[in-house]
């Protein structure tokens, strides 16, 4: 998908032409131009089809006189004040021109009167819509050899009222950088496990790096047992796919600035290894390295829009299998950081990956860590589909990253790692367990996390709910990328 910026007249362009509405069919200035130029037929048209300007809400109308158009795509804005609806009225139409399989579009859009947001932000969001609206599955094992997704427009033309600005071009690539990120980590997501191993996420990484221009080693699991990970081999030695962790250094910054580092849980499937799931929707374990393609996503991202920063992103990259080489519940490892832990539970085997990721951290100094995990069940209850889990040893990285989220319309909640919840993960054989019960489920994980990233501001998000969705419309999020790109694009 091609952005520009037009400053072109509407009833001039012969393309696919898509003008707003406000509630109460008020026109926009360029509806208002298509309606004068058309003598009225539009708003017209919008009378007789009760078309009031809803957000959500678009209509077609093809061969207006006046206008040379073939098709007017007209859609509601709303009041113009609220940025979800703004959200909703950039989707509806993306979602009306995939429909409709045009392939040039022009999309004229007043600027929006909302707190908190501003043409930065709305030009970035048209772009990162449209680019992830178009995404389609489609299975293919090189991700990277640059196709385009076949049905989706090509060309769009952007044209926002008010005072053009040099920079509308910038943010249109920006907005395309991060709906790309999003498309990504989606295809990585979407993946069987079959296709998608720890393997197969190190070399689609270490490819990336070099069209993208990040450096990326893998350490292999002799690599990781001389630096003593025993949690995060305790995961893969029930299976006959080797674990990965993946390293990938953006150096966009200056040589000194400490780096961000976001930490991903690569699980290419979780079956919970000797402690079985259900087998009842088990395939959705396949979206368990959901936290590692979202790094992946992110960095693909910002090393598309050069930002002047320094990322690095761990993947944790392993599959749990139950087998005769699994780890046994009680079995006691001892970790990267020298704690001994007792895995009571092998399906609680997230932290135990990303916990030998956080010590690695340590050496890279970070300015900040943050890690991503599709880590339990517990934060589906809690926070649904909505909102990811956010838990922070830090307060300003978590309203940094609270904010963050909102700004992206990626939000996420903030939830406590007090103390009282850490001594739920007490044992009688180890440092600690590995879960704490049935109470407080994504609490004690993170408290488990807590416990390893001791050196550094540290963030948790918990993304079980917002990773997929299922159902009949199954498929990854890409979030949360929006998040972490806005997050990181605040830092420069
Ligand atoms: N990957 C799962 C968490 C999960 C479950 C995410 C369902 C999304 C949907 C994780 O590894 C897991 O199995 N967690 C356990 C932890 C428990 C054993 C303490 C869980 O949530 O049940
Ligand atoms: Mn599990
Ligand atoms: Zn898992």
């Amino acid at each position: 998908m091609n952005f520009s910026i037009t400053t072109k007249s509407p009833e001039t362009l012969g393309a696919y032409v898509i003008v707003g509405v406000f509630e109460n069919q008020k026109l926009t200035a360029a509806a208002d131009t298509i309606n004068q130029a058309s003598k009225g037929t539009l708003l017209q048209n919008l009378k007789s089809r009760k078309f009031s300007g809803k957000a959500g809400k678009a209509l077609e109308l093809t061969n207006l006189p006046g206008t040379k158009a073939k098709t007017v795509l007209v859609v509601g804005l709303g009041s113009n004040k609220c940025k979800v609806e703004f959200i909703r009225a950039i989707e509806t139409l993306f979602s009306k021109v995939r429909e409709a399989e045009e392939t040039a579009i022009t999309i004229f859009i007043p600027e929006l009167e909302a707190s908190g947001v501003d043409r930065t932000w709305m030009t970035r969001k048209i772009a990162s819509i449209g680019t992830s609206i178009s995404y389609r599955y489609e299975q293919r094992k090189n991700l990277l050899d640059g196709k385009s997704l076949s049905g989706t427009p090509t060309k769009v033309a952007v044209a926002i009222e008010g005072k053009g600005s040099s920079s509308d071009k910038t943010h249109l690539v920006e907005g395309s950088a991060i709906g790309k990120g999003m498309n990504l980590a989606k295809d990585l997501g979407n993946l069987p496990a079959n296709i998608c191993t720890p393997r197969f996420l190190a070399e689609i990484t270490t490819k990336l790096g070099k069209q993208n221009k990040f450096a990326v080693k893998c350490l292999s699991e002799a690599d990781m047992k001389k630096l003593g990970m025993g949690s995060l081999l305790s995961v893969s030695q029930g299976s006959k796919e080797p674990a990965q962790l993946i390293h990938a250094s953006y150096s966009g910054g200056k040589k000194k600035d400490a780096p961000i580092v976001l930490v991903g849980k690569g699980i290419t499937f979780d079956t919970g290894g000797i402690s079985i799931k259900a087998s009842s929707g088990m395939d959705e374990m396949k979206y368990d390295m959901g936290g590692a393609a979202s790094v992946i996503g992110t960095l693909s991202a910002i090393s598309e829009m050069k930002l002047p920063i320094n990322v690095v992103g761990l993947v944790a990259a392993a599959e749990n299998m139950p087998s005769g080489t699994a780890t046994r519940p009680g079995d006691v490892v001892t970790s990267m950081s020298g704690k001994t832990i007792e895995i009571l539970n092998t399906d609680a085997e997230g932290r135990l990956v990303l916990c030998d990721a956080l010590t690695y951290a340590e050496k890279l100094n970070p300015a900040a860590a943050i890690d991503v995990a599709t880590l339990t069940g517990a934060c589906v209850v809690s926070l649904g589909k909505v909102a990811s889990g956010l838990f922070s040893n830090n307060d300003d990285l978590a309203e940094e990253i609270s904010r963050a989220g909102t700004t992206a319309w990626d939000r996420v909640w903030r939830m406590p790692i007090w103390e009282d919840y850490t001594k739920l993960l007490s044992s009688n054989f180890a440092d600690l367990a590995n879960i704490g019960g049935r109470a407080a489920g994504s609490i004690t994980a993170a408290c488990f996390l807590a416990q390893f990233a001791t050196k550094y501001p540290w963030a948790h998000l918990d993304i079980a709910g917002t990773a997929w969705v299922s159902g009949k419309e199954k498929g990854s999020t890409g979030r949360p990328v929006p998040l972490l790109c806005e997050f990181l694009l605040n830092r420069i």
